[in-house]
């Protein structure tokens, strides 16, 4: 390995099915040990560019280096090097959750003891024997992430690995992607969860339509939509006249249960509520990388 070669490198992909543009002219690069993200309403084409780079459809035109390596077509070279959870999970039928994981890693020369281990790192150990059809949603999902892990690839692709599960799995999986990324391997991962990739990733990517609408770290983007601080109270601890009048305050309005104050100066606003004893049930709020994803993609549903 140079650690200088990138580990993907996608350059002006595309990918329609008859009419519609999948994946209109799609650029960008992961370094080796980035952890890359992909983010995008419905139907914005992340699985399929994710399953271009996998190797597992065949771009209509473009270029994909994995590892240095084409992808396409399949190229047996990469297989060990590379960990695949896809969107729709498939297991074997009728193995339990420890044998598919040994089948899985018995493919890649794993051993057994390894399974065990992947279901203790996913949080499975007492489903070792659990048929496959016999887990909940996110219990699956969970296995699925663990038989992409099993033989320790070093990038590794986890289409929405996080939707289904509760809030524990997610924070216990985000451990286990971080510890990931600290001994050196890249992740490429898709979620509807901003809040996490705003966490986890080093830069994402925001689709929508097929094309790159946005890619740098969640921080550059944030910093970039130069939005307000929010302030919010409880109703009644201030009248909202008095709140406008503050020093840095651009607006202030009252709900039913809360006045909020809009300001791009919140210290001044901050110590002015302090000294008129007004910080009961006082939040603040910064931009967020859902502010920017909502700023670029819009409000309306997408079929
Ligand atoms: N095999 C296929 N045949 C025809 N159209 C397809 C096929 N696969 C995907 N599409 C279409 O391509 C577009 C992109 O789909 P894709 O699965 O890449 O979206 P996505 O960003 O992963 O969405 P989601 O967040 O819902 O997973 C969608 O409009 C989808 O309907
Ligand atoms: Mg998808």
């Amino acid at each position: 390995m140079t650690g200088e070669q990138p580990a993907v490198v996608v350059r002006d992909v595309r990918k329609s099915y008859g009419e519609l543009k999948a994946v209109n002219g799609v650029s960008f690069t992961v370094a080796e040990g980035e952890f890359f993200g992909i983010l995008g309403p419905n139907g914005a084409g992340k699985t399929t560019t994710l399953e271009i780079i996998e190797g597992l459809r065949r771009p209509d035109s473009g270029e994909v280096r994995l590892l240095g390596e084409s992808p396409w077509p399949r190229n047996v070279k990469l297989l060990p090097r590379i960990g695949v959870q896809l969107q729709a999970s498939s297991f074997f039928e009728k193995l339990t959750a420890e044998e598919q994981l040994r089948t899985f890693g018995s493919l890649y020369g794993v051993s057994a003891g390894t399974a065990a281990d992947m279901l203790e790192l996913v949080g499975l150990a007492d489903k070792a024997n659990e048929r496959e059809n016999r887990l909940s949603g996110g219990q699956r999902q969970r296995l699925s992430i663990a038989c992409a892990l099993v033989h320790d690839p070093d990038v590794v692709f986890l289409d929405e690995p996080t939707a289904a599960l509760d809030p524990q799995a997610r924070r216990n999986l985000w451990d286990v992607l971080r510890a990931i990324r600290d001994r050196g391997k890249t992740i490429v991962y898709t979620t509807h969860h901003l809040d996490e990739a705003e966490v986890l990733c080093d830069r994402v990517a925001i689709m929508d339509r097929g094309e790159v609408l946005a890619l740098d770290p969640p921080a550059v983007l944030v910093r970039g939509l130069d939005a307000p601080t929010h302030v919010t109270l409880q109703k009644g601890v201030l009248p909202v006249a008095e709140a406008s009048a503050l020093d840095g305050v651009e607006e202030a309005h009252e709900d039913e249960v809360s006045l909020t104050i809009s300001t791009r100066r919140p210290a001044p606003v901050l110590s002015a509520l302090a000294e008129r004893g007004a910080l009961d049930g006082l939040q603040v709020r910064t931009g967020t990388l859902e502010d920017v994803f909502l700023g670029l993609t819009g409000r309306e549903y997408r079929a």
